[in-house]
């Protein structure tokens, strides 16, 4: 013991002196630490467990934690909270093994930790890069004040198939907005400095194509040419790296026939070789020991496979733990693999201060004050807000007056359990605000009835697979009819019908893939019966992806997005319905008509024969018989209770030279009869190109805000770099010809303008 203590007190002192004393790319703190470990303790670092007790995010968790603790045979462990609880176990990293290397503390706080903002789908469609950095800065402030260290966020994976669930926690479909939010979330999580204990380590993740599992069924397998990697799906992961995220977590799929887990070209040549990636690589939830499952080898050869590939981190499965030292006798690992993983894990540990103090990120105090605060909630409830898209207008009845006679229907209109939305491991669905309550606070004066109208869906066996984190879908003991009739009467005696209706939390999410994803059929129905009341009807739409609306558009009826809103749901619903901030969110991923149209997304290739531009059928074209190619909704899409209009779309050259800079603008006035925010767009399409290029890329936004009757000129600066892309050696490059351009409020526009790049 005393010597476990001296130690760790000759480390600090050495910590102290030199400060943060960096030699060449390694750590000389580090270097002396790691040659004093034996090969066990090495192993040990590169073992990541979570004790259960919290939420378990997988199938499997640790054993006899404390133990290994103490046997110096764990690195990190997660799903644990508090300070108290979490000294404890620091406690016996420091106090009970012989270096006392302290513990990195790992949890997902994938959009908001107590206080739960909008789920991520929902956070990008706000496009506002600050109040997405303050989220997460947020998040991390109240992880830490839990005592947490590093964060498995963000998610960065490019989706363009809503039918698989996970969309709700990214970005959406498009590189270069992926990109953006990747940058703010990082910047959010780690602040300047990560010894500051109200920052944490981010993770990337899923590294990599997660988002394009095929047929988008969850975890299935991913294949898809370099070229549509590197110009579509890599560039978010690249984003957050290049802003210093410290850690990357690998997908649970195969890329190009090699799981990500074990995938050396993945985690050494690209991530490391070419990219440059300093931090550590962990691995998904047991995704190691799935490389058997996924044909690989036994726990042995998968085990040697990963660390051979680059993955420095085990989390859950063990296979480091238990095959590693075997490896090395057989010779199929080195001990210089060993070395360099733990090597990577303990410098995670000292960037964070953990050596300097290892209860850092220990403060008792902190959670009382940090935690849950009126102005975390106030950011929370603006980024609802902000979140939502206006997806249809129908006459002129939103804004709601405030003190109109209003029949609130539907199963999510007076919910709390399905407001915090999938992945909020760390909320309390017990403290959001519903819709029922949000309404009440905004508007006291409004004469509010409420009936649930229908069961989120009828289907008993759909209700267990979502209710596996708590009561998601409660089957009423009222019959359907029963249900339905309530709220027809309701809607009698009302001015407007506002029905909140949509998916359960728990219908996206992980292993939450859906084959049909209209709203469910019990909701419809109600959809159909308020409409026939003649009432003016608002529908609220809650959901973790985008939906198959196309019943519901036809309808007449205005629709408001609101996904899964977060721990302020009701506020920031009423907010919006009455006027209070005028809706200002934009798609960030497409909305089919139908699903047989997935994957769609704006970035499509013309082919060698488009469809006609009227969208009507031509036998011979790219077409289909029964639908035309144009989504439902497309991104980027997104309306206001104003209008906007835009006008003198510019260049302010018609060449651009190789070295230099070109400013193309839009003049946005704001035409309707309300103050409004608008997200202008700026879309380049690449005309002649070595590799067949997409009809248009977004390439700039600007989030501008407009009083009624107000212009504003909107600039966007351009240079080669924008028109880069990856050739088919894979070299960034940009090639000299015809650009055209549009600015716009949405992503179908017609080009406008075009400029020449010169050589
Ligand atoms: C998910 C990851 C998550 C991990 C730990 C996995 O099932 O895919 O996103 O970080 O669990 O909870």
């Amino acid at each position: 013991m005393k010597n476990r203590k001296l130690s760790l007190l000759i480390l600090g002192v050495i910590f102290t002196i030199s400060g943060f004393a960096q030699t060449g790319s390694k750590i000389q703190e580090v270097e002396e630490l790691l040659s004093k470990m034996t090969l066990e303790e090495k192993i040990g670092q590169l073992n990541l467990l979570t004790p259960g007790g919290g939420v378990a995010t997988g199938a499997v968790v640790s054993k006899n934690v404390e133990d290994k603790i103490k046997a110096g045979k764990v690195g990190g462990l997660f799903g644990v909270s508090g300070p108290e609880k979490i000294r404890i176990a620091q406690e016996y990293a420091v106090n009970d093994t012989r270096l006392g290397i302290p513990l990195l503390i790992g949890s997902d706080v994938i959009h908001g930790y107590k206080t739960t903002f909008p789920i991520p789908l929902g956070l990008s469609s706000s496009w506002d890069m600050e109040l997405i950095q303050k989220t997460a800065s947020i998040a991390a402030t109240e992880a830490t004040a839990d005592g947490i260290n590093w964060n498995f966020s963000p998610m960065v994976d490019i989706a363009r198939d809503p039918r698989w669930g996970r969309i709700a926690e990214g970005a959406g479909e498009d590189p270069f907005l992926g990109s953006a939010v990747a940058r703010a979330m990082v910047k959010g999580y780690q602040g300047d400095d990560l010894t500051n204990p109200t920052t944490m380590i981010a993770t990337v993740k899923h590294f990599a194509l997660y988002g394009a599992a095929e047929a988008g069924r969850d975890y299935n397998t991913v294949d898809m040419s370099k070229l549509k990697m590197f110009n579509q799906y890599l560039p978010p992961y690249k984003a957050a790296i290049d802003a210093g995220a410290g850690s990357v977590m690998t997908s649970f799929n195969d890329v190009n026939g090699i799981p990500a887990t074990g995938n050396k070209w993945l985690l050494t040549g690209l991530l490391r070789d070419r990219w440059g990636f300093n931090g550590f690589v962990v691995s998904d939830y047991t995704s190691l020991n799935e490389m058997i499952a996924h044909g690989m080898g036994d726990l042995q050869a998968v085990s040697a496979l990963a660390l051979k590939a680059g993955l420095d981190m085990d989390m859950v499965g063990e296979g480091f733990l238990t095959t590693l030292k075997k490896s090395l006798e057989e010779e199929k690992v080195t001990e210089e693999d060993i070395t360099t993983a733990a090597r990577r894990i303990l410098e995670a540990k000292y960037k964070l201060g953990l050596f300097e103090d290892p209860y850092l990120y220990l403060d008792e105090t902190r959670p009382e004050r940090d935690i849950l605060s009126e102005e975390h909630r106030e950011v929370a409830r603006k980024a609802a807000a902000r979140s939502f898209v206006l997806l249809k207008k129908e006459g002129n009845i939103l804004p709601l007056k405030k003190n109109a006679k209003i029949a609130l229907i539907g199963p999510l209109a007076n919910n709390k359990n399905n407001m915090l939305g999938t992945w909020a491991p760390t909320g309390d669905p017990q403290l959001s605000v519903p819709v029922l309550q949000g309404l009440k606070n905004v508007a006291p004066n409004a004469k509010i009835t409420y009936a649930k109208g229908a069961n989120i869906t009828d289907d008993p066996k759909l209700a267990e697979k979502v209710n596996v984190f708590g009561p998601r879908v409660e089957i009423d003991k009222k019959s359907s009819e029963a249900l339905l009739k309530e709220a027809v009467q309701t809607a009698k005696n009302a001015e407007v019908i506002v029905a909140v209706v949509g998916e359960a939390t728990e219908m996206s999410g992980e292993a939450a893939s859906r084959t049909d994803i209209t709203i469910p059929e019990s909701q419809k129905k109600l959809i159909r019966e308020l409409v026939k009341t003649g009432k003016p009807v608002v529908l609220v739409l809650m959901s973790g992806r985008p939906l198959v609306i196309s019943e519901e558009m036809d309808l007449p009826v205005s629709i408001l997005q609101v996904w899964h809103p977060g721990v302020e749901a009701g506020n920031a619903v009423a907010d919006v319905l009455f006027g209070d901030y005028n809706p200002s969110g934009k798609l960030t991923a497409t909305w089919p008509r139908n699903v047989g149209q997935i994957p769609i997304y704006y970035a499509q290739k013309n082919t060698g024969r488009p469809e006609p531009a009227s969208g009507e059928f031509e036998k011979f074209k790219s077409n289909y018989l029964d639908v035309p190619n144009s989504p439902l909704l497309p991104f980027g899409y997104g309306l206001s209770y104003t209008e906007f209009e835009y006008s003198d779309v510019n260049s302010s050259s018609d060449n651009l030279s190789s070295d230099g800079e070109i400013t193309l603008s839009a003049t946005i006035t704001n035409t309707g009869n309300f103050d409004g925010e608008e997200v202008v767009q700026l879309y380049i399409h690449d005309k002649v190109r070595s590799i067949t290029p997409p009809l248009k890329e977004l390439k700039g936004f600007k989030k501008i805000s407009l009083k009624k009757g107000e212009s504003k000129t909107v600039d966007f600066t351009i240079s080669v770099e924008d028109l880069k892309f990856y050739n088919t050696n894979l070299e960034y490059v940009f090639e000299p010809g015809e650009f055209e351009f549009f600015i716009a409020g949405s992503s179908d526009n017609t080009f406008a303008k075009s400029f020449i790049l010169n050589q």
